[in-house]
């Protein structure tokens, strides 16, 4: 267990340095299961599940090596079933399936289980998987999936809550080794799923539709190396463009892609933060705005990411009047409020929706991380908060955050980590 001490109220300003996507690296580290060849991944973030990746891959036998920023990965020949421990650290493991099941005609996975921010069934991925033409069977906790040779098929792989990231990761890795044309509707349409397709077309695989809702895959009989940079990380820049208007200070964040955050940069005009563009940085003014109220949604890709829900509740306990945040994608997701509501806040849960009455005085308070965005969001609250915070339990956090603590002091924050 760590924890964070924060004194709350420092001024902040100044650059802060994106990473690369960790939710676009687990697919793509996933996905050179699908060639004998070496792959070279720049700007492969140094966190936590992604080192759980790798010990996976290395697992299998894998040969993997880091220079500077290039991480340079070698699956040929690799043999046997995932590690079980290492697998049930990580629910994105799950990712493994489509690629292992293409390659190897196989994979036995533990069965991921709930966690933190709600049930997380993985019943789209089977489906899809079996309509590609694999069996599937679940016995003592494990997932056997096997085929002789994936077909290619029309596939449709909403659910109640929309598309499914990973879901459509794992299909897309099994349909580029199917015989025949995969069409998978209701895809998700994430940049990292976006930027797993694009990965996959320069290993060779035939793929249209990118960034759609509909993807056409026309099977290769085999895939050949490549090298590739991750898109930089929208969570967590997002995360730190929802500090500067808490803390009223002026951010420069970059590496950038503002077409990857269109719904978070439409909710700062409608709140009245002001934003500069660039083709490579996003600039949020925190110094000039007056918070207005907001009602937003979080929905699949383009719509507001969950990932950004809880930092987006601590801006809103400082919007001036009644702000509300509705969750479509994870219904459950919100550990974050009671410990809010401890440092001072004023929040109802009603269903699926946070009703923030602002502005309220957040005050310095022990307080714990159920979860990785969660997490985040306490060390934003405690960072404007009134006196010191303890945030407890932020191993979570490091899931997420690559140098977090070291980025937040470069922008002014008094922060240590203690235990
Ligand atoms: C990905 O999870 C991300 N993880 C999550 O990031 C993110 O919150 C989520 O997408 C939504 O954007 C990775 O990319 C590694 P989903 P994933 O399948 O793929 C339901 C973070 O903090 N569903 O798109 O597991 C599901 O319960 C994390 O970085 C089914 O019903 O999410 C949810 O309600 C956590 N059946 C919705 O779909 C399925 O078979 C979306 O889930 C699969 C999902």
């Amino acid at each position: 267990m760590s924890s964070v001490r924060i004194v709350g109220g420092r001024p902040l300003s100044g650059e802060v340095a994106v990473g690369g996507a960790k939710n676009g690296g687990l697919p793509i580290l996933a996905a050179t299961l699908l060639t004998d060849d070496p792959v070279a991944i720049d700007n492969l973030p140094q966190l936590e599940d992604i080192r759980t990746m790798v010990t996976i891959l290395r697992g299998l036998g894998g040969e993997i090596s880091q220079r500077e920023d290039i991480t340079q990965i070698c699956m040929k020949g690799f043999s046997g079933d995932p590690d079980g421990e290492a697998v049930s650290r990580m629910r994105a493991s799950v990712c493994l399936l489509g690629p292992l099941v293409a390659r190897h005609g196989r994979a036995v996975l533990p069965l991921p289980g709930g966690c933190a921010i709600g049930p997380r069934p993985i019943d789209l991925h089977l489906y899809g998987l079996q309509k590609l033409g694999c069996e599937i069977a679940l016995r003592n906790g494990l997932i056997h999936v096997s085929a002789k040779r994936l077909r290619g098929t029309r596939l449709f792989l909403g659910g109640r809550h929309g598309s499914t990231v990973t879901g459509t990761a794992n299909i897309l890795c099994a349909a580029v080794l199917a015989k025949g044309t995969t069409e998978i509707q209701c895809a998700a349409c994430e940049p990292e799923v976006a930027d797993l397709c694009h990965f996959l077309q320069k290993m060779g695989a035939k793929i249209s539709g990118i960034g759609s809702p509909i993807l056409t895959v026309e099977g290769v009989d085999g895939l050949h190396g490549t090298r590739h940079r991750l898109i930089p990380d929208r969570i967590q820049l997002g995360t730190f463009a929802l500090l500067a208007p808490l803390a009223r200070g002026d951010f420069l964040l970059s590496p950038a892609d503002p077409s990857h955050c269109g719904a978070l940069l439409e909710a700062f005009d409608r709140m009245a933060v002001p934003t500069e563009l660039g083709p490579n940085f996003i600039r949020v003014l925190g110094s000039r705005c007056h918070l207005g109220p907001m009602d937003l949604t979080t929905l699949p890709y383009p719509g507001f990411p969950t990932d950004l829900q809880a930092a987006m509740c601590v801006l809103m306990t400082q919007a001036e009047g009644i702000s509300i945040i509705t969750e479509r994608v994870y219904p459950h997701r919100f550990a974050h409020l009671g410990e809010l509501e401890r440092m001072g806040a004023a929040i109802a849960l009603e269903g699926q929706s946070a009703i923030v009455k602002g502005p309220s005085g957040l005050r310095g308070a022990s307080i714990a991380a159920a979860d990785l965005r969660g997490g985040a969001c306490l060390y934003l609250a405690a960072l404007i908060a009134e006196g010191e915070s303890t945030v407890r339990n932020v191993q979570y956090v490091d899931r997420g955050y690559e140098n977090f603590e070291e980025k937040l002091r470069r922008l002014g924050a008094q922060i240590e980590r203690i235990g």
